[in-house]
């Protein structure tokens, strides 16, 4: 039987091209070497987001004054949960694939020519590839014996203490988390700051906060070792040598190009990524590749539109990507997303005139709404609890093309975070019901 996609991948790229070629009556063959689901699934976005939120509420009551509550953790309890949430999570990803006609095989799948692959010793033709192998962390070269996101996350217990090398997305996401918990967080950073892809206005909250909760930074420094006896020794560039439980490396993940037969069709590349054009479409005619592994940004719901967009081109549509609306969220303290991108025309609205906010025992952060001169939205930047919800609020305004107005004159809830987006946008033409500012 001729399939009319064999999938490599059975992540949220892979999980969504099968998917969506169903819905469009065409019959996809996955192939997924793990667990269904990938590495978001199984060992990132949602386990990382599960342990934020577990951290997040023992450190909210903590912090919340005029209450004092103790409280114990049992990891191996709570990894059960974890575990069972997720296993209902991908069985249900899994089943809905097949509910379309797709077909799951589990296996390593190794591609013999742009028409075939090989899987448990049996070859299965298709009349498209779509290559969905995702990405794996970056390694330091020399320090083999640490921790990354998928043993962190699947601890038995709380690290006393715990040194995390890279102050990227999931070194401040995880070391937030874990200093909540309980551990004593230190984060080795290369460059002068954390989060070096994000503007210093914005993660300044974070930095301080981070440092209110007492982790320690540790900025422009150069890790030379890491040797394991009883628990860890970092040693830095600098002659200094630190000591922890534990050492996590999160320093970048890099596309997973390898393993899996791409030099039999050998298509052409940009960097370590699969060169895609807008169609998803790499230089191998019929092979496709989306997600983690065709190119930035590597983030899960990046791989979920371009799986759309390569099982439309793949069931005879015409569909082309288009990224200006992106979003990108840290799930720091205070959280920070952004989307779009920054023109030099808006105002600030401190996280501070928010009453729901402050009700919540949150005052530091901002919302920010970038505008062009006609006060075309273009993009906007929020530092604040939730922020991860309220900037698709965004994203549609630049999809569809709206004014600031159109965002200032919508009633928005009361009270609600999204009132800032709301006084954001009306910042952007000076009328700011709850904040004058000095611009
Ligand atoms: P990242 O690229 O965000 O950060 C890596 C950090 O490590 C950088 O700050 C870099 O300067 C630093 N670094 C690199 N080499 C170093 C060294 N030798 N010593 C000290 N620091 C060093 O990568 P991260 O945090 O590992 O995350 C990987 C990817 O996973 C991200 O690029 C993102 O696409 C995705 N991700 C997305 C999340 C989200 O959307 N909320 C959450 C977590 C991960």
């Amino acid at each position: 039987m001729e399939y009319d996609a064999i999938i490599l991948g059975g992540g949220p790229g892979g999980y969504s091209t099968a998917i969506r070629l169903g819905q469009n009556g065409k019959k996809a063959l996955m192939i997924e070497a793990d667990k269904v689901g990938g590495e978001c699934l199984n060992y990132g976005c949602i386990p990382s987001k599960a342990v934020i939120e577990m951290a997040d509420a023992i450190a909210y009551l903590k912090e919340m004054p005029g209450v004092s509550s103790s409280v114990t953790i049992d990891m191996k309890k709570w990894q059960e949960w974890k575990w069972g949430m997720i296993n209902k999570l991908t069985s249900g990803v899994e089943k809905l694939v097949k509910s379309y006609g797709g077909e799951v095989v589990m296996g390593r799948g190794v591609i013999e020519n742009s028409r075939s692959v090989k899987v448990n010793n049996e070859t299965f033709s298709a009349k498209n590839i779509v290559i969905a192998t995702g990405s794996i962390p970056s390694r330091i070269k020399g320090i083999d014996d640490v921790y990354y996101n998928k043993n962190i996350l699947d601890v038995d217990h709380i690290p006393k203490s715990l040194i995390i090398i890279g102050g990227g997305y999931i070194g401040v996401e995880l070391g937030t988390a874990f200093a909540k918990l309980g551990s004593e967080v230190t984060i080795i950073e290369m460059m002068p700051n954390i989060l070096p892809g994000t503007d210093t206005d914005l993660s300044r909250f974070v930095d301080r906060r981070m440092s209110t909760l007492g982790i320690k930074v540790i900025v422009g420094a150069k890790v030379d070792r890491v040797t394991k006896e009883a628990g860890y020794s970092v040693s830095l560039s600098d002659g200094n040598v630190l000591k922890a439980e534990l050492v996590v490396m999160t320093v970048g993940r890099q596309p997973n190009t390898q393993g899996f037969g791409l030099e039999k069709i050998n298509p052409e590349m940009d960097g370590k990524f699969i060169k895609t054009d807008k169609r998803k479409r790499t230089s191998v005619e019929g092979v496709y590749a989306v997600g983690d592994v065709s190119g930035q940004p590597m983030l899960a719901h990046k791989a979920f539109y371009d799986a759309e967009i390569a099982a439309d081109n793949i069931s005879g549509k015409n569909a082309e990507v288009d990224y200006r609306a992106m979003p990108f969220v840290i799930y720091s303290d205070p959280e920070i997303a952004t989307t779009g991108i920054k023109t030099d025309k808006f105002n600030n609205i401190p996280l501070a005139t928010n009453g729901r906010a402050l009700g919540m025992n949150y005052n530091q952060g901002v919302f920010r709404i970038y505008v062009d001169n006609e006060f075309v939205i273009k993009g906007g930047a929020f530092v604040a609890p939730r922020a991860s919800e309220l900037i698709s609020e965004i994203s549609l305004a630049v999809e569809a093309g709206l004014t600031s107005k159109d965002l200032g004159m919508t009633v928005h809830p009361h009270p609600t975070l999204s009132e800032g987006v709301k006084e954001a946008a009306e910042a952007t033409y000076g009328r700011s019901l709850h904040y004058k500012s000095s611009r």
